[in-house]
């Protein structure tokens, strides 16, 4: 059995470069969370029949389980093996909802998929493999905070594919941050993250001036997590989030995610700011608002959106562990 937390991207994932691979354009840098685990066992059946994944305690079908199919016959290939597989996973966070549960997902799928398969792969490895099944999947396999390689840059998709890994990256001590977790609506978004990358990479003239934008943003960030400097973090992350956003507005036809309630929590947060609180707004592809603070701070913050969205809608996180297998390793 293996168990992965979901990770927030402070420099977001948007784009790809190859579908196939899950390439991304441009490089990510998350913070994995404590909160909403995610377990996953897969045992192995005897023939080479279909597999069978039970989500929650519900038998999967249709496209979450063509999905699953899809990830476990990477597996198999490159196991050389051919059996089915009998999957039972829990999670614990909003399926679908901007949330990251294919993050986690797809970590803790990765992690004993791979073990069920006699694969014995490293970190590095692992990270590649649970890209191919969700790109932000990549970052889940480490703690704290992680960087995702776009392996833009080289010369053909097959060496991209070699070094698009996530790896831990240096954060200072000191800068004990906390993400207050404001969940606006959990129902399942309308639109999905892979088609929604595709109709912004395909026809937003706002995506080539944020995926640019991004890198400096990205380089600016390790500077500021290296120097402990929380604002810095919040306030790149914080426009980071609101560019990616921009790029999906100006998409055609506009994506938007973003609900009125989610602007009365980016409202709040801005409020909390001229009270003196450092307090920084990040959103996915869903109408939740992921609040960044001190963790000193982070019960007046959770306070305050708990105000917007109701005291039971929050959750206070902070930077959770890596991906791993449970004792027992089945
Ligand atoms: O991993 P996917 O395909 O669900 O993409 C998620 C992308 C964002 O959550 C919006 C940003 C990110 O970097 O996690």
């Amino acid at each position: 059995m293996a168990l992965a937390h979901p990770n927030i991207a402070l420099i977001k994932y948007w784009g790809k470069r190859d579908e196939g691979l899950v390439l991304p354009v441009t490089d990510s840098l998350s913070m994995t969370l404590d909160v909403y685990p995610t377990t996953t066992r897969v045992r192995l059946g005897e023939g080479a029949g279909p597999d069978e994944v039970v989500f929650n305690g519900v038998s999967a079908s249709g496209e979450a389980l063509r999905r699953i199919t899809v990830f476990l016959d990477l597996v198999r290939e490159r196991a050389g093996r051919t059996q089915r597989a009998v999957v039972e996973t829990r999670n614990t966070v909003p399926t679908g909802a901007g949330l990251a549960s294919s993050a986690s997902g797809f970590a803790a799928l990765a992690v004993a998929a791979a073990a069920a398969y006699g694969l014995r792969l490293d970190a590095r490895e692992l990270s590649r493999l649970a890209r191919r099944g969700s790109g932000s999947a990549s970052r889940s396999l480490f703690g704290g905070f992680a960087l995702w390689h776009s392996g833009a840059g080289t010369a053909s998709l097959e060496e991209a594919d070699a070094v698009s890994y996530a790896e831990p990256v240096a954060a200072a001590d000191g800068l004990d941050p906390a993400l207050v977790v404001a969940v606006v609506n959990a129902g399942p978004k309308e639109v999905s993250s892979r088609a929604a990358m595709r109709q912004t990479v395909a026809t937003s003239p706002l995506y080539g001036p944020w995926a640019a934008s991004s890198a400096a943003d990205l380089a600016e960030m390790r500077a500021a997590l290296v120097r402990g400097d929380l604002e810095a973090v919040g306030e790149i992350a914080e426009r980071n989030a609101l560019g990616m956003h921009a790029t999906m507005l100006a998409a055609r036809p506009a994506v938007r995610y973003l609900s009125p309630a989610t602007v009365t929590v980016l409202d709040a947060v801005v409020e909390l700011r001229r009270a003196g609180v450092a307090a920084y707004a990040t959103m996915d592809a869903g109408p939740n608002v992921k609040v960044l603070c001190r963790r000193a701070d982070a019960a007046r913050v959770a306070d305050a959106v708990g105000a917007v969205v109701g005291a039971s809608s929050v959750v206070v996180a902070g930077p959770g562990p890596g991906a791993r297998l449970l004792d027992g390793g089945d």
